[in-house]
């Protein structure tokens, strides 16, 4: 084995992550600081604040993470950082740890795409996951189908032409007035449980469409109507919208996979695995109902437990690890640097 013991950090949304990982795939550390008490007093994710959220605990946090592995910086051979997609101001403030760590400590940088690593995290937890494998990407601000060819060699199958499932998710659970202290999707997974997914007939987005596209506005707009027109004072009416949601959202995902892996199938037919990554994926009723799919097609459902799928370090770090092994990073930045020089 290589050896390697790479620190991931991770902070292009809400989340302030970092997390150390061997390349032999055990995981040291993982340490997660969310802003979720802001995202209640604002409703969302306010830029400026982020940032200003994420300077506050990062270096906190990736001291956390080095103590809680027990390892200093000199028992690091690379440092991974996300820097993409994601608000910028709130990329830079991982960036610049990670520079500085790197540079005071001689380490090579690797840059990690954020969807790229809620990918690979799989083959972390499947070390059987061999390319090439399909994977459905489902976040607060994505929706990917990819056929993942090899590192680096990714095919689209289908994205996002509006808003991503997860949003969805967090509008559904702030007009019903749902508990957000963590986010929206667990609040409508657990109410979800005790209504009727039949009561409320959404139609399904892009039916029409014989694509491997998605479209979550539509049926945003179709549950803000239902709200509207309801009366959802008792519990049991929320509990309906929210399983009538869930089941149409989920139905959508169902129909795209289907189509996708047909796709695939004909451009890669040795494929035996779909991943299923990112926030929404930690929803076991999601996991069920792709799980019937993928054994309908004979493959294999590889999904990584819910503190894997959710933003997180641990997935930077393995990123980093399969970029550094392939001799994909970048040298040591100067030691000392100004602020504006990042
Ligand atoms: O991957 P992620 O942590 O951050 C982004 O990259 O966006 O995904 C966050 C999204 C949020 O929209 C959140 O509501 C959703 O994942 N999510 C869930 C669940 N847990 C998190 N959606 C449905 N069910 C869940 N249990
Ligand atoms: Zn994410």
């Amino acid at each position: 084995d290589d050896n390697l013991v790479v620190l991931g950090i991770e902070t292009s949304c809400d989340d302030t992550a970092a997390a150390v990982v061997r390349s032999s795939g055990d995981i040291l550390s993982q340490v997660v600081s969310s802003q979720a008490d802001l995202l209640v007093r604002y409703g969302g994710v306010a830029p400026k604040m982020a940032e200003e959220a994420h300077s506050q605990v990062i270096d906190q946090v990736v001291q956390e993470a080095l103590n809680q592995a027990n390892v200093s910086e000199t028992d690091l051979s690379a440092v991974a950082v996300t820097i993409g997609p994601g608000l910028s101001l709130c990329l830079r403030v991982g960036v610049q740890k990670a520079r500085k760590t790197a540079g005071s400590f001689n380490l090579p940088i690797i840059g990690v795409h954020h969807m790229e690593a809620h990918a690979l995290v799989a083959r972390l937890v499947e070390r059987e996951l061999q390319f090439p494998f399909m994977a459905l990407l489902i976040s607060g601000g994505h929706n990917l189908l990819i056929l993942a060819q090899g590192l680096g060699q990714y095919i689209q199958l289908g994205t996002s032409i509006d808003d991503a499932i997860g949003e969805a998710y967090d509008k559904t659970a702030k007009w019903l007035g749902l508990d957000m202290r963590r986010s929206g999707g667990p609040a409508i997974e657990e109410l979800a449980q005790e209504g009727d997914a039949e009561s409320i007939k959404f139609s399904i987005p892009m039916k029409q469409h014989k694509d491997c596209n998605f479209s979550y506005a539509g049926l945003k707009t179709q549950v803000r109507l239902a709200i509207e027109s309801k009366n959802i004072q008792d519990r049991r009416s929320r509990a309906d919208i929210a399983a009538s949601f869930q089941r149409v959202a989920v139905l959508h995902l169902e129909e795209r996979c289907q189509r996708a892996i047909q796709w695939a199938l004909k451009i890669e037919p040795s494929i035996k695995h779909l991943v299923v990554s990112g926030g929404v994926a930690s929803n076991q009723y999601v996991r069920a109902r792709l799980d019937q799919v993928v054994k309908k097609n004979s493959l294999q459902l590889v999904c990584p437990p819910p503190s894997l799928c959710t933003d997180n370090g641990v997935m930077v770090a393995w990123t980093g690890i399969e970029h550094f092994r392939m001799g994909r990073f970048d040298p040591p930045p100067p030691a000392v640097e100004s602020e504006d020089f990042v």
